[in-house]
């Protein structure tokens, strides 16, 4: 996808900018650390603080320090400096191997809060956040105060840590702090420094859990990735590229403009880092006509390329519907082991504390000792390790047990509670092709979080007379979600189970909701004693009873969801 100057041409910055206001920047005023004038102002504000400037924005700016702090860079904007005796300074070094080394100074005794915000300014559409160590704001208490604000993270300074010696050194891998920061609304700038020792999962489990994350690399331009799409960026060309500023301004830019279109956003941001390296200091950046007539005229080409070579991610579907006994579990089991032996990669995930799905496939006992997705969602710990293996090809599974029960009230009180299964699920989504969420009869955070994580959601409905009743409860928890914290969740089908073929009634049922629901299956679940002895023998219908009418159903329902969802065994 290459961009084209007409992209810009057709940008109005005026109105880009005017609706991106309210526009607040949090972060700490330092000096500028590399430029060899010792007196620059630098820290975030002052780069995001110009750039924002630049683009016709006036920013309402919190920061702490000494009051007298130089302040030049911040002109024009609405400034509000928390009284401290100690501005954040750091000292620049050099390892004896050449790197620049970081030694802190001084820094501010106390974090910056939301209560520090003065009553007057108006809620941020947009926030900027520049830490520049992991706890000098506490952006939590902006997320409390805020939730609908869209969030610019500049996260190097989340990935820092503070020696006994008082030099700053690196993570290695995404920070905790850094993990719980990302959630829906939230765009991550990170620099190549960073995240050059990152795994790919590592990656992968941040884009899943926030928006987007953008990669500066120098001279070398930006890789962005949201969802499963990665783009790379090349840089216009500037003198010097060792520099800060360059980073928050390419953030700014990027914030400020990303309602407009990503390639036109990316590429203001890449314009605007490389202004930051040509015009360090506290001067006025160039005002866009300027900075666009140089990326039309730049000749490095600057392109956004789509790369296709990502890993292929799983597809998730959660099997889901409050009411209880109407067949989610029979339907999750059946399917993913008929998929699994299709060929597919296929792991089904039990998300209901009862563990029925469980027990039905490696047994009650084993399930009494198999609360790994407790351990998943509440510790933290690793999916891959507590995956078990079960009787049916291809077919993996991450167990349940009462202790999820726990589980429901104790992601009340832990942080992004509701994207905790999405964030766990993205580092295995490479390793299977399809994901079946089993979800419990409940509208609470376990099946939340299974919509949050999911693609699809499948509904089995239970043909009998009240079946339609609180499938308006269901619809209204997936709007939510969808308007809310995932908006790519897509409605799979319903599934009409448990069928009595001489009833009139059902027949009767199954008209009315194909003429409501066109997204009904056309395959039909029928009641079958067999389907209901399975379980106990540990065995799947197919394996089972692979001639039963439930196993011809549940085979034909399978294909059906095989072909809506374009899968290929
Ligand atoms: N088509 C069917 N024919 C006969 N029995 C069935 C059929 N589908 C499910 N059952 C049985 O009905 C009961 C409920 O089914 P299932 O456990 O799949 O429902 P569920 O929606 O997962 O229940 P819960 O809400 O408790 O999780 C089980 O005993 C199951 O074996
Ligand atoms: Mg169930």
């Amino acid at each position: 996808m290459a961009v084209r100057v007409e992209e810009l041409d057709r940008l109005n910055m005026s109105e880009v900018s005017q609706s991106a206001e309210p526009v607040l920047i949090v972060g700490l005023v330092t000096r500028d650390m590399f430029s060899a004038d010792e007196s620059t102002p630098g820290g975030v504000p002052s780069y995001a603080g110009r750039t924002v400037a630049a683009l016709g924005v006036r920013a309402n700016i919190l920061t702490i320090g000494r009051q007298e702090m130089d302040r030049s860079a911040l002109v024009g904007h609405t400034v509000k400096i928390v009284e401290d005796s100690n501005t954040l300074t750091f000292l620049i070094g050099e390892t004896p191997s050449g790197e620049r080394s970081l030694r802190l100074v001084n820094r501010p005794a106390r974090a910056l809060c939301a209560s520090d915000l003065p009553e007057e300014w108006p809620a941020p559409r947009n926030i900027i956040f520049g830490p520049l160590l992991p706890d000098d704001i506490d952006i939590e208490s902006f997320y409390r105060r805020f939730p609908d604000s869209k969030v610019w993270m500049i996260a190097q300074g989340l990935q820092r840590t503070i020696e006994s010696d008082q030099s700053i050194g690196l993570n290695s891998s995404p920070t905790d702090t850094l993990k719980q920061l990302c959630r829906p609304g939230v765009t991550i700038f990170l620099s190549r420094i960073e995240t050059k020792s990152w795994s790919q999962s590592d990656m992968d489990e941040l884009v899943a859990s926030c928006d987007l994350v953008a990669v500066t690399n120098g001279d070398q331009g930006a890789y962005l990735r949201l969802g499963d799409a990665s783009y790379t960026v090349d840089a216009i060309p500037a003198q010097a590229i060792d520099t800060t500023g360059a980073g928050d301004s390419f953030a700014a830019a990027f914030a400020i403009t990303r309602e407009s279109s990503l390639v036109a956003a990316v590429k203001t941001a890449v314009g605007y880092g490389a202004m930051a390296v040509e015009k360090s200091g506290p001067a006025p950046m160039p005002r866009w006509p300027e900075v666009r007539s140089i990326l039309r005229d730049s000749e490095v080409k600057s392109q956004v390329i789509e790369q296709d070579n990502l890993a292929r991610h799983a597809v998730i579907i959660a099997v889901a519907n409050q009411k209880g006994g109407v067949g989610k579990t029979t339907t999750a089991v059946s399917i993913a082991a008929i998929l699994g032996e299709m060929g597919l990669r296929v792991l089904l995930v039990d998300s209901d504390p009862q563990a029925n799905a469980t027990s039905s496939l490696i047994g009650r006992e084993a399930s009494e000792s198999s609360d790994a997705l407790y351990r998943v969602l509440i510790e933290g710990e690793s999916i891959s390790t507590l995956l078990a293996a079960t009787q049916s090809s291809g077919l993996s599974l991450l167990g349940s047990s009462m202790a999820l029960a726990g589980a429901e009230v104790e992601l009340v009180s832990t942080m992004a509670r509701e994207t905790r299964l999405k964030s766990a699920l993205s580092s295995v989504q490479s390793d299977f092709d399809v994901i079946i969420i089993d979800c419990p009869p409940a509208l609470g955070l376990l099946t939340i979080n299974a919509l949050v994580a999911s693609n699809f959601v499948l509904i089995p409905l239970q043909c009998e007379y009240f079946a339609l009743e609180g499938l308006s409860s269901l619809q209204e928890t997936i709007k939510l979600v969808k308007d809310n914290l995932n908006s790519g969740l897509q409605i799979l089908g319903i599934a009409l189970t448990m069928v009595d073929n001489r009833a009139n009634l059902a027949a009767e049922v199954e008209r009315e909701v194909r003429s409501r629901f066109a997204a009904t299956f056309e395959s039909v679940i029928p009641r079958s004693v067999r389907l209901a002895e399975a379980p106990s023998h540990m065995q799947t219908i197919s394996d089972y009873a692979p001639d039963s009418a439930g196993a011809v159903a549940y085979n034909s329902l399978a294909l059906e969801v095989i072909e809506r969802l374009d899968l290929k065994p």
